[in-house]
């Protein structure tokens, strides 16, 4: 097949033929019928994605490289952030990103097990785990309905001596209060984590600047799980706009090693042999000098690879989120007797991850669940509920330690016990938003 064909000509034949086999075989979903299954999610792509996957696959450098490259430096152009670390997961660069602010070389300011760190318990389980997981302690208060953020009345009383940071996401794409809580965090010297994997692309305006979520905090993630705004498979990034932090995400991320030198690159610091630390023999190979004890969490680029097609449709996805929200909450309108629907915080536009329902007194949030299920309507709850009632908090809840709670959590058990999302993903049509406004209004009759 690849006669007289270098190897760049042979591989550019391959992908012209994986571009024609993405597109005569992939996305050819058939029209909308009534009782086909709605998703709340799912990827888009197109053969750019499948010919970038392949493409990093024909090169077999496996782990991260030029693709991961070009992934971090278009990340940062788009948030418009200084540093970018890819990682693997959301989950992970949640991991990293609390585990960052734990470094010795934060000095006074690192959290130390037995600290503090402000959160919400409605919401996903992987922004709270880091902190128990090291040892501090999380302190959680209620979050607002019909944001179905942090309540930042109670920032203030959730404070004590021992308070070290802020750590919460933006729900399902809704800004939480980030004048405030930035507000509250520099007037306290605490450190600010913004988990934005359900909210890439919303921004708010901060002392008359316009801002990606993720970016005005010290630390923000993101998630490119299939139904987040854009996708990898798995993937993930921690992003700062401070040079130590950055330091720090990549030296735990890349096995807690010191130097910078990326995978196959032996001596890009100059300095491989000639440094001194305390213990260690002088000039010990800088390569293998650990300053932290860190994880390997690093994507591969074959994840960034498709990572790199999908963030030239962010936008897109965005506007067509945006656009799925309000057409529902247009048509669903005449049921706010019955149903509470999300709204955005002020200040901001979200990104919406998903079109949050919360149904009032007399309303049972798993009949209309299950009537919509039953009708091909996907529906999810917001993750955890209240995180508390969940097995893996059941030893913490019994001894009544390792955590605490400031004030009542009542609108995070209503989320519980009366909330629901469907999606407003970009592969929504009129066909599907329709049917699902259908469908709740028959729900809920
Ligand atoms: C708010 C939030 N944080 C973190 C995560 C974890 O992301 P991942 O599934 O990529 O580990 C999720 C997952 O959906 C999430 O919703």
């Amino acid at each position: 097949m690849f006669d007289n064909m270098n190897e760049k000509q042979a591989r550019k034949e391959i992908l012209s033929v994986v571009e024609k086999y993405c597109d005569k075989y992939h996305n050819k979903g058939k029209e909308f019928e009534q009782g086909d299954r709605i998703p709340y999610a799912a990827r888009i792509y197109d053969s750019e994605e499948m010919v970038n996957l392949v493409d990093s696959s024909l090169e077999f450098w496996l782990t991260a490289g030029r693709y991961c490259d070009k992934f971090e430096s278009d990340f940062c152009k788009f948030l418009d952030v200084k540093y970018c670390a890819l990682v693997n997961s959301g989950s992970s660069a949640n991991l990293l990103a609390f585990m960052a602010l734990t470094s010795p070389l934060l000095k006074d300011r690192a959290i130390k097990r037995g600290d503090e760190v402000i959160t919400a318990a409605a919401g996903f389980p992987t922004t709270v785990a880091p902190i128990i997981q090291y040892g501090a302690i999380p302190v959680f208060i209620d979050l607002t309905i019909p944001e179905y953020n942090i309540d930042i009345n109670m920032l203030e009383k959730a404070l004590s001596p021992k308070t070290k940071a802020v750590m919460i996401a933006h729900t399902l794409g809704n800004p939480f209060n980030l004048k405030a809580v930035k507000e509250f965090c520099d007037k306290h010297n605490l450190w600010l984590v913004e988990d934005n994997c359900d909210a890439l692309g919303s921004k708010y305006t901060i002392d008359g600047v316009e801002k990606y979520t993720g970016t005005i905090g010290d630390i923000g993630t993101s998630s490119f799980y299939p139904p987040h705004h854009m996708t990898m498979g798995e993937g993930g990034a921690v992003y700062t706009n401070d040079s130590l932090l950055n330091k720090i995400v990549k030296s735990m991320r890349d096995w807690g090693r010191e130097c910078s030198c990326p995978s196959g690159v032996d001596n890009l610091c100059g300095h491989r042999f000639d440094k001194e630390y305390k213990e260690l023999p002088k000039g010990y190979d800088h390569k293998y000098v650990y300053s932290h004890f860190g994880y390997n969490l690093k994507a591969t680029d074959m994840q960034a690879s498709v990572g790199c097609a999908q963030l030239k449709k962010l936008p897109d996805f965005i506007e067509r989120r945006r656009e799925n929200y309000d057409y529902l909450i247009d048509g669903l309108k005449g049921l706010k007797d019955k149903l509470v629907f999300s709204k955005a915080s002020e200040n901001s536009k979200p990104s919406w991850f998903g079109f949050l329902i919360t149904c009032k007194d007399g309303v049972d949030r798993n009949k209309v669940s299950t009537y919509l299920e039953d009708n091909g309507i996907q529906t999810r709850n917001l993750f955890a509920g209240n995180l508390i009632k969940h097995p893996c908090f059941d030893e913490m809840r019994e001894s009544g330690q390792g955590y605490r709670v400031v004030g009542d959590l009542v609108n995070t058990e209503i989320i519980m016990n009366d909330t629901f999302w469907i999606g407003v993903y970009p592969g929504m049509t009129k066909a599907k938003l329709d049917c699902m406004i259908k469908c709740i209004k028959e729900a809920v009759k």
